[in-house]
């Protein structure tokens, strides 16, 4: 591993302002996904270290709290300063341990450090209120106040980006937190704890505990200094840590899976749709929640995008992510793979075809080559699961009304897009998708700037943007006689 500084390798758990290993001195290994090779260890923690890494939390949130907010604010611009000076190494380590393309791992440093910069722009305007009194006498407030310590679980899609836009929000109006990487990619979130120590964040506030992500979550969930636990990972998941933190009535955040339609209307600008559906679709080999899913095309444009489509994925070029000039790396592991191969197959056995692709890639062991699949159906398992590979099925539709059926028949609600060039036709179809998220002519909709989240079982709450720090306060209301 060639980084510029190597003390931004760590093979320790950041607690407490200390890096150290778990109690029982057991570690798991982290492989390279790209061709398997042994990149370091970290340590398997448990409960145990998740416990000691809320209480020093718990007892930094006194005085962090009690700073004003341009000195929070301070300190994560500082932070943020570190992260850009140091952007290559952190990219070189995501794409270690991710295995996305060097150039998207840059772009996912500037995405993370884009939530610093602006929670820490954001910190300084958690304003309350002064309401009307319906008394004489008596004056009505709200203020806010920082909910407390924070515990976060974060997925290996994103290893920097969402712990950053978690964190950020959390520090700035004054919250302490505690966060469990992926097993997949600790290395993004450790680099980041070292930047943050050297940053002079205090110890306590900031936290790193690697390991058992079920002793963990179990601490996390359940323990009751924590008052807000915030995740990103599967919808299946998120529904049992969400129950777990039932027990002490936490606040919850929940950022789960998606099933996100891509509707390419017979108005389209059809080199613009592809463009859009490549970016969409191709991101971090198509393992994103809002990844493209469904691609619907009306019957008039169905042939035409299929031949521009095909023409665009032909030229991707797959290998290892450190290659400059690669667009499409490994899939994270063997589950992934497994599930891609089943959903292409499972397409093919109800009467798709498969135009392009449909089969794994010779680049590596956990390669699957950008597939396109046409004749899909509603009854397929792709139509009901989100895929998290790079699978794009096309789906024929003709009428409007058709289209927001099938868009809208699932029980996720996160990102959702469609390509049409009639402003009347636009307005009706934004107001009937049921999603969080709408990309109108667009297929790369992420932003610090504006409110990330799904509805239905998608999620719960909001990140980024102004809506995005309210998950993190109170609101206390004072009246005074
Ligand atoms: C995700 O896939 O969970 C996040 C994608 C993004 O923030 O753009």
């Amino acid at each position: 591993m060639t980084l510029q500084n190597p003390l931004l390798f760590k093979q320790h758990c950041y607690i407490d302002g200390k890096w150290v290993n778990a109690l029982n001195q057991k570690t798991h290994l982290v492989n390279n996904p790209y061709d398997q090779s042994e990149l370091g260890h970290v340590p398997m923690c448990g409960a145990a270290e998740a416990k000691q890494a809320i209480e020093a939390a718990f007892n930094a949130q006194k005085s962090w709290k009690m700073l004003t907010a341009l000195q929070r604010s301070t300190y994560l611009r500082c932070w943020a300063d570190l992260i850009d000076k140091h952007k290559e190494d952190l990219a070189i380590l995501m794409t270690l341990e991710q295995g996305k393309p060097i150039t998207e791992a840059r772009s996912e440093i500037e995405y993370a450090n884009s939530f610093i910069k602006w929670f820490a722009e954001e910190a300084r305007r958690v304003y309350g209120d002064v309401i009307p009194s319906n008394k004489p006498k008596q004056h009505l407030l709200v203020l806010k106040q920082p909910i407390g310590v924070v515990a976060a679980i974060t997925p290996w899609n994103f290893p920097a980006a969402m712990i950053t836009r978690k964190c950020a929000p959390a520090l700035a109006v004054g919250c302490t937190i505690v966060i469990k990487p992926a097993e997949e990619t600790p290395f993004s979130a450790l680099a980041l704890a070292a930047l943050a120590e050297q940053a002079g964040i205090p110890a306590g506030v900031f936290n790193i505990v690697t390991g058992n992500p079920s002793d963990i979550g179990a601490e996390f969930t359940h323990n009751p200094l924590v008052r807000k636990f915030s995740f990103t990972g599967s919808t299946q998941v998120g529904k049992l840590l969400m129950q777990q933190c039932a027990s002490t009535v936490k606040k919850v955040s929940l950022e789960l899976g998606g099933n996100a339609p891509f509707i390419v209307f017979d108005d389209a600008d059809l080199d613009l749709a592809v463009t859009g559906l490549m970016a969409s679709k191709f991101r971090n080999t198509g393992q994103t929640c809002i990844c493209a899913n469904r691609i619907f095309v009306q019957e008039a444009v169905y042939d035409a995008f299929t031949q521009k489509l095909v023409s665009a994925v032909k030229k991707l070029r797959i290998g290892n992510g450190l290659d400059e000039s690669v667009q499409q790396g490994p899939l994270i592991n063997e589950a992934a793979l497994e599930k891609v191969t089943n959903h292409v197959a499972d397409a093919i056995a109800n009467g798709a075809a498969s135009v392009f692709g449909g089969k794994r890639h010779e680049a590596g062991k956990l390669f699957f080559t950008p597939t396109i699949l046409t004749d899909m159906n509603m009854s397929m398992l792709i139509a009901r699961e989100e895929t998290f590979g790079p699978i794009a099925p096309l789906f024929r539709f003709k009428t409007e009304e058709e289209v927001i059926a099938m868009s809208n028949e699932t029980n996720a609600g996160l990102a959702s897009y469609f390509y049409s060039q009639d402003i009347h036709r636009i307005w009706r179809i934004a107001e009937a998708l049921q999603y969080g998220m709408v990309g109108v002519n667009e297929g790369i909709i992420s932003t610090e700037v504006a409110p990330f989240g799904g509805y239905k079982e998608s999620g719960i709450g909001r990140e980024g943007s102004r809506y995005g720090i309210e998950d993190y306060v109170e609101i206390k209301y004072l009246c005074m006689g």
